[in-house]
């Protein structure tokens, strides 16, 4: 059966209203359960059962919370850490929830999308290399490369390491000289991109991830910024699997 939750924390679980801005809605008359004022902060609703309204919308039900940060250089994508800024800093108090991590790494010099969330099995299935959910990136080059690198990308690339990578995407962009390209991983080994080009002589001057899956980064999110996704956002993520 599904669980009971008092209405204040739904409201706060939602990043909608903290508790006690629960209750001066309540008290506003401003919150219907099923089509009735509720009657007090700490009612217990059934999320995704009952119907609970606000100023006479609808509100959904989100167990869990999925943030789309746009991250800029500087910052490092973990929880917590001694020397830099971390990813986490970034969120403003209204979207913060216990438990929300990275679901994928960024270098510190790296920008771009940054998915955080609190659902560790959607961070699991959007990471697994098993299930080939491509992460888009753009990078600048320090020399332009062309269709030999192309296909050194397609067949599977060995880094220096050894370590051998799936087949990724290598597309030179029209402007920049050969040195402007887009890059498709389904996987994310440690300093990927950067290792790759490497391999080829190449250095990576730019990197910024632009897409998860079939959700690009919201190109009005400014630099170190962020903001909630909806439930259609989050599925167009892995809509493809
Ligand atoms: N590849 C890299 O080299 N760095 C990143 O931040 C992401 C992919």
């Amino acid at each position: 059966m599904a669980e009971q939750m008092r209405l204040d924390k739904f409201f706060s679980s939602q990043s909608l209203a903290s508790r006690k801005e629960t209750a001066k809605l309540v008290r506003q008359g401003r919150v219907l359960v099923n089509g009735v004022p509720a009657k007090a902060a700490d009612q217990k609703i059934t999320p995704g059962c009952d119907r609970v309204s606000l100023d006479g919308e609808e509100l959904s039900f989100q167990k869990h919370v999925y943030l789309m940060l746009h991250k800029p250089a500087g910052v490092v994508s973990a929880t917590q850490d001694g020397r830099y800024p971390t990813v986490l800093d970034l969120v403003p108090p209204e979207l913060f929830r216990r438990g929300l991590f990275p679901a994928g790494r960024l270098d510190r010099d790296t920008e771009g999308f940054v998915l955080l969330t609190d659902d560790g099995e959607f961070a699991h299935d959007i990471l697994s290399p098993r299930r080939h959910v491509p992460k888009e990136y753009e990078a600048v080059l320090d020399a332009p490369v062309g269709d030999a690198e192309v296909e050194a990308f397609a067949g599977g690339m060995t880094l220096e390491s050894g370590e051998v990578c799936k087949p990724a995407g290598l597309c030179v962009l029209p402007q920049g000289d050969g040195r402007m390209v887009r890059v498709t991983l389904v996987e994310g080994k440690y300093h990927q991109i950067k290792r790759m080009f490497g391999a080829l002589g190449r250095k990576v001057e730019y990197l910024k991830r632009t897409k998860i899956g079939g959700l690009p980064l919201d190109e009005n999110l400014p630099k170190g910024s962020c903001k909630a996704l909806s439930s259609r956002e989050v599925s167009a993520i892995i809509k493809h699997i």
